[in-house]
């Protein structure tokens, strides 16, 4: 084999055991040039000197040249295992996909985002709940009036449970396990005996709590004003605080919210009329003691609302039972879609 054969027969070699074949061939023990090699010491002075550098040469370009194959061989097998082992991430959605996000979830979630922005955490409670929690740490004793006003549903067995009438035994659960400062909503089910075009036997609310020291009404105006500003993406937003009786805040206020009209329609903002959205006070400093707390050290405010009544308010429907009928078409028309989901930054009104 000449220099040009043995070259190109090293730069086709089809895998690595023919290369390696090829390098004992040539510059192995007995191998071709090694043979070549071992004659320049036969070789007298002349000779040695003009053959010495071709025969040199020839090693030298052997071995870049197995080198080289080597590393073509290498890469080549390196990409064909990447391409047997590839996971293509990037399967298309369904074109059309189905279903949607129902309107509480998606207010749920614009909450959660609006609160947590302002540094609220999210607390939970059981929907069967005891009457200790559900009312009487909530300064409602079994005598007051409020517990028949709340149609409550009674579960049977021990006579001290309830199907929870509202949020507001998650404050109760929280203080009791979590040192203050708190910070917290408590969205979820609720459920009264009632049903007409806006009461449903469940429907949802979600409470605020914030117990700290030296809180005051100023805070929880302030907190109000910019949620619901958010809520409802609008500056022109006007509360109006009217003094009212909770059993559990000390004062109290029911929230009303102003509303104009545009187009023919009633809308949140403006101040051409009032209703109402939240109760709300200052936490009863008896309440604070039921929950283990020094009422002379921590100072709180609650509020509660109607997380249903929100979104209609917000998305315009007008009966509330339609929530709760899972109509498909409902739920076409008002549903969200999977990527409507609510940030600060993008407007949370999806
Ligand atoms: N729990 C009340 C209800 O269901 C709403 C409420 C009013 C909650 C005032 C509060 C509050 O936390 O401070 O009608």
């Amino acid at each position: 084999m000449n220099r040009d054969e043995i070259l190109s027969r090293i730069a086709a070699a089809p895998d690595l055991g023919a290369l390696e074949s090829l390098r004992v061939e040539t510059l192995g023990k007995s191998g071709s040039v090694t043979a070549l090699l071992k004659s320049l010491g036969q070789m007298d002075a002349d000779t040695r000197t003009r053959e010495g550098p071709a025969i040199h040469g020839l090693r030298e370009a052997v071995t870049n040249g197995i080198a080289e194959r080597k590393a073509a061989l290498e890469n080549a097998e390196l990409d064909r295992r990447l391409a047997t082992e590839r996971l293509d991430l990037s399967l298309p959605a369904p074109s059309s996909p189905k279903g949607s996000i129902h309107p509480v979830s998606q207010v749920l979630d614009e909450l959660t985002e609006i609160f947590a922005d302002l540094g609220f955490a999210v607390a939970e409670g059981p929907e069967i709940e005891d009457d200790w929690h559900n009312f009487t740490a909530l300064n409602i004793p079994e005598t007051h009036p409020a517990r028949a006003m709340h149609d409550t549903f009674y579960v049977e067995g021990d006579g001290h449970h309830v199907l929870r009438t509202h949020t507001s035994p998650v404050q109760i659960r929280t203080m009791q396990t979590q040192k203050p400062p708190i910070r917290i909503i408590a969205p979820g089910r609720v459920y009264r005996s009632d049903s007409d075009a806006t009461h449903t036997p469940m429907f949802h609310q979600i409470e605020g709590l914030v117990i700290d020291r030296g809180i005051t009404l100023g805070h929880l105006k302030w907190t109000l004003e910019t949620f619901l500003k958010a809520f409802f993406e609008r500056d022109d937003i006007v509360l109006r605080m009217r003094p009212s009786y909770f059993p559990f805040t000390e004062p109290s206020a029911e929230v009303d919210v102003g509303w104009s009209m545009e187009k023919g329609r009633r809308v949140v903002g403006g101040s051409e009329g009032w209703m109402e959205v939240l109760g709300s006070g200052m936490v009863h400093p008896k309440v604070i003691a039921n929950c283990g707390l020094d009422p002379n050290e921590w100072q709180g405010f609650a509020f509660g609302t109607g997380v249903d009544r929100l979104a209609m308010l917000k998305y315009g429907m007008d009966d509330l039972r339609a929530f709760f009928d899972g109509d498909l078409r409902w739920m076409k028309h008002y549903g969200f879609r999977f990527f409507d989901v609510p940030t600060l930054s993008g407007g949370v009104g999806a």
